[in-house]
């Protein structure tokens, strides 16, 4: 047997009511960006709607990697120029008093190979990670349950918000300490920290070359690891993750490592469940690039608009050699071109794919 699990078509198994179950997340996400939309007077995501970092920089893959590792992107020794969003999960605009997972958004330019389906001819791979090492829920069947309840969160009132994120995240706190995990406690409950001090996932797998992996972005300067302590005063500022992060990136740059994780048991490390913990004793996270952001104005307001408005991360905008794999990901394969879509043209915005990081507004 060989030590990692190899990529074939046969390791994603279909439901036979999948498409059903997508075509009501996608519904009840379009329920969700009318309500948005209307409080707004303008479109936004459906989900991580409020960013608050949106920066340059560059990914250059390790040279000398071994065999396995040398895969896709990562085949060979390179650099690209990346633009990346840096954003709170809900999809709605509120008070980083409310706190929840982020994400990180990264697009990267001048990639190379063929491409998935509706991205033939584009030279971008998107990564859309989030803070936890899994998603919330295993499969799009159990996402639909939860996206259901979250349609109807705009109508919830800030101050609820705030009062169930607090009691989550000392419930968090206190799960954490007794060794117990909580991915879906997390997704409301989520620990103030600094949002470059945070390690982001894809969550759920992808295709790795010849293998499969889930992939990891992790702070790893000196500088950012002070950020780890620093609290953030949420209380008295609205948008203090932007605050902490323009800050940081003002005076500093940050130096993230990708790790991948490579599948060794598709029963102890599953592609048909998310939510599933893949444990590092069995397969450690391994470092195949660095991705850095130099100092700069990582929130300018032409940058913004572009990142928020014009662009569009999407799991599907990626070469077929790292095509996102289970249920979970076949959901997103699907809602994100539709969304983004939806999104960009109620904004009259553009719809093509940028070439080249001059696209992209100092
Ligand atoms: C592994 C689990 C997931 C992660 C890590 C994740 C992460 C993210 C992130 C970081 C963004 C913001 C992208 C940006 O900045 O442009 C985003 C947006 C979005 N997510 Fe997810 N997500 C996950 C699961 C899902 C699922 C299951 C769905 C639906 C089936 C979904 C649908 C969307 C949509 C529609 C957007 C907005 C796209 C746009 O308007 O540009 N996500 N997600």
């Amino acid at each position: 047997m060989s030590r990692f699990v190899p990529y074939s078509p046969s390791v994603e198994v279909i439901p036979d009511d999948e498409a059903e179950t997508i075509d009501k997340i996608i519904q009840s996400m379009h329920r969700l960006s009318d309500r948005t939309q209307e409080q707004n007077r303008h479109a936004i995501r459906v989900s991580h709607a409020k960013s608050h970092g949106v920066a340059v920089g560059e990914l250059v893959v390790s040279e000398a990697l071994p065999p396995e590792l040398r895969q896709g992107l990562f085949a060979k020794p390179g650099t690209y120029p990346v633009v990346v969003r840096l954003a709170n999960v809900p999809g709605e605009i509120e008070s980083d008093a409310v706190s929840t997972q982020r994400g990180l958004a990264v697009k990267i330019f001048g990639v190379e190979g063929e491409m998935l389906p509706g991205h033939a001819g584009e030279v971008t791979q998107d990564w859309v990670l989030d803070t936890g090492d899994r998603f919330a829920a295993p499969t799009a069947k159990a996402f639909l349950g939860i996206h259901s309840g979250l349609e109807h969160a705009p109508q919830v009132a800030e101050g609820v918000k705030e009062a169930v994120s607090k009691v989550s995240r000392a419930t968090n706190v206190a799960l954490h300490a007794i060794g117990v995990d909580s991915a879906n406690m997390d997704f409301f409950g989520h620990p103030k920290i600094h949002p470059l001090a945070e390690a982001y996932f894809t969550q759920a797998a992808i295709r790795y070359g010849d293998y499969i992996a889930k992939l990891a972005v992790v702070p790893v300067s000196a500088a950012q690891r002070t950020l780890a302590d620093q609290k953030l005063d949420t209380a008295n500022d609205p948008d203090a993750l932007k605050t902490a992060t323009v800050d940081y990136l003002r005076q500093n740059d940050a130096v993230f490592e990708v790790r991948v994780q490579l599948c060794r048991d598709l029963d102890a490390m599953p592609v048909e469940n998310a939510n599933k913990e893949w444990k590092e004793d069995e397969s450690p996270y391994r470092t195949v690039a660095t991705l850095t952001l130099p100092r700069q104005d990582a929130y300018t307001e032409t940058r913004r608009k572009y990142v928020d408005d014009e662009l569009s991360f999407c799991v599907s905008h990626s070469l077929v050699a790292h095509r996102p794999l289970g249920s979970i990901m076949r959901a997103r394969l699907q809602a994100y071109p539709v969304m983004s879509r939806h999104r960009r043209m109620a904004n009259g915005g553009l719809l093509e794919e940028p070439r080249s990081i001059e696209n992209v507004p100092a």
